[in-house]
């Protein structure tokens, strides 16, 4: 068995361009690879394409210790590696609930001619229960090198987080069909095992289901005090005491229980269609009817901050200037893939409002998708003349904002917190019109 094996990472988005510097922070060689040759000229170059802490410092450092590179060629990967991570996208099926399969199955079969002997492929992207052993067929059926296996390794990272969840994880799991495979896996994981952190060893179906299983648990935990914030809006009630009074509770525990504009971003929305979509498939769908419910009460939230920022104005949108503040999915992130605060932010403008939005970092990819909405270089700048205002993706430079600042620019003093971030004890002693969304 290979002490210290050469690792590959195919597909460098989020998920692959963390896992390679990860890994070679770690000590070990490892090779990136994508199909798209700008990835790679960026990522060879020291810059990473997305906004995510840390990892630009680490980047640099694992180029310049030589132990990091990147490549297009498929050829040179299947030469230099004993383990391959497969980190390509699963995106939603447009017009439809299910995972599109389309890069993975591409890289899959762009790298099987390519693997030498002894080699293993680890898929790490997250898949219907399924793939696996599909892929697995297939290499079986089609790769010429000897003694090639395939493993699944689902990932748990966090956007903003991905560096830290990478390295010390809360767990590791191994989807594995031989002693070999697994042994590869503990080399090619030795010093994040050693941490320690613990190991799961499972077959192909468990590995696969884990990770949607955590997704859709995390979706329901948001939901359900969502679908409470709903609740308290009717009864006069507060979510915010309701869910700190609940995460006491040991058993529950306040992590996810954070009520708001609901969970966006490029994986809790699509993974949670995708398991349904499978659970039909598999003929189990009234197993998970209820996340069906999990999505509706999230995208309601949505609905009712377009709502309640209408019903601040007087009823109606029309001719008022609305200051967004907040264009990400959530906070230390870039990521606008199905972001609360932007389908918000579209919504009210194509509603006849002027909206005009500010983000720490997700300016430039808000303005490719939604150029219509207008776009300012601070909050302050955002606010000057605002008829309202509204909080949607908690940055800490909102949290902790002096309302004083805004105080002195807007034209009327209301706000609207989307993600019951802001003290309202402070906004309102500072003449302020508060509202939130389960609050009084
Ligand atoms: C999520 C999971 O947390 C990761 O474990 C998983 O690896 C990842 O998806 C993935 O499948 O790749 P991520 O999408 O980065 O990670 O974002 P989260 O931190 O989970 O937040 C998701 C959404 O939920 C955000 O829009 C956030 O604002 C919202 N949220 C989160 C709430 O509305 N309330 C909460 O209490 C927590």
């Amino acid at each position: 068995m290979t002490e210290r094996p050469r690792l590959t990472v195919i597909g460098t988005g989020y998920l692959g361009a963390t896992h390679a510097v990860c890994m070679a922070e770690l000590g070990f060689e490892v090779l990136g690879l994508d199909v798209e040759e700008a990835k790679v000229t960026s990522l060879q170059s020291g810059q990473v394409p997305f906004y995510e802490p840390g990892l630009p410092e680490l980047l640099q450092k694992n180029l310049d210790s030589g132990r990091l590179r990147f490549t297009t060629s498929y050829e040179e990967v299947g030469a230099f590696g004993d383990v391959h991570f497969l980190c390509v996208g699963t995106p939603q099926k447009k017009g439809e609930y299910a995972a599109d399969m389309t890069y993975v199955d591409a890289s899959f079969r762009s790298l099987v001619p390519h693997l030498r002997d002894g080699a293993l492929v680890v898929g790490k992207s997250t898949v219907p229960a399924g793939t696996a052993e599909r892929l697995a067929d297939e290499l079986a059926r089609t790769a010429t090198a000897k003694d090639v296996e395939l493993a699944w390794n689902p990932e748990f990272l966090r956007e903003g987080f991905a560096v830290e969840d990478t390295l010390t994880p809360d767990r590791l799991v191994f989807g594995i069909r031989s002693e070999r495979a697994e042994a590869l896996l503990r080399a090619a994981f030795g010093p994040v095992i050693d941490v320690p952190t613990p190991v799961v060893t499972c077959d192909f179906a468990t590995a696969q289901l884990v990770k949607v299983a955590a997704n859709a648990f995390l979706a329901t935990k948001i939901s359900f005090i969502n679908a409470m914030a709903e609740v308290c809006e009717a009864t006069h009630g507060d979510v915010t005491k309701l869910s700190e009074a609940l995460s006491y509770d040991t058993r529950i525990g306040g992590r996810f229980l954070h009520a708001g504009l609901g969970f966006g971003g490029g994986c809790l929305p699509k993974d949670i269609r995708a398991f349904m979509a499978r659970a039909g498939e598999l003929g189990v769908d009234q197993a998970l009817s209820f996340l069906k419910e999990v999505d509706a009460i999230n995208l309601r939230r949505r609905a009712r901050m377009v709502d309640l920022a209408r019903e601040s104005l007087g009823g109606s949108f029309a001719g008022s200037r609305v200051a967004v503040l907040g264009a990400a999915f959530k906070p230390n992130s870039d990521d606008i893939r199905d972001s609360p605060a932007l389908d918000v932010a579209s919504a009210i403008q194509s509603q006849g409002a002027a909206v005009v939005l500010y983000d720490p970092a997700a300016m430039d990819n808000a303005k490719r998708v939604h150029p219509e909405i207008g776009y300012r270089e601070s909050a302050v700048e955002a606010g000057r003349g605002a008829d309202i205002v509204l909080h949607l993706t908690e940055w800490k430079e909102f949290r902790t904002m002096d309302p004083s600042a805004l105080s002195a620019v807007v034209a009327h003093k209301r706000i609207v917190d989307g993600r019951n971030a802001l003290d309202p004890v402070l906004w309102r002693e500072a003449g302020w019109t508060y509202r939130a969304l389960g609050r009084p």
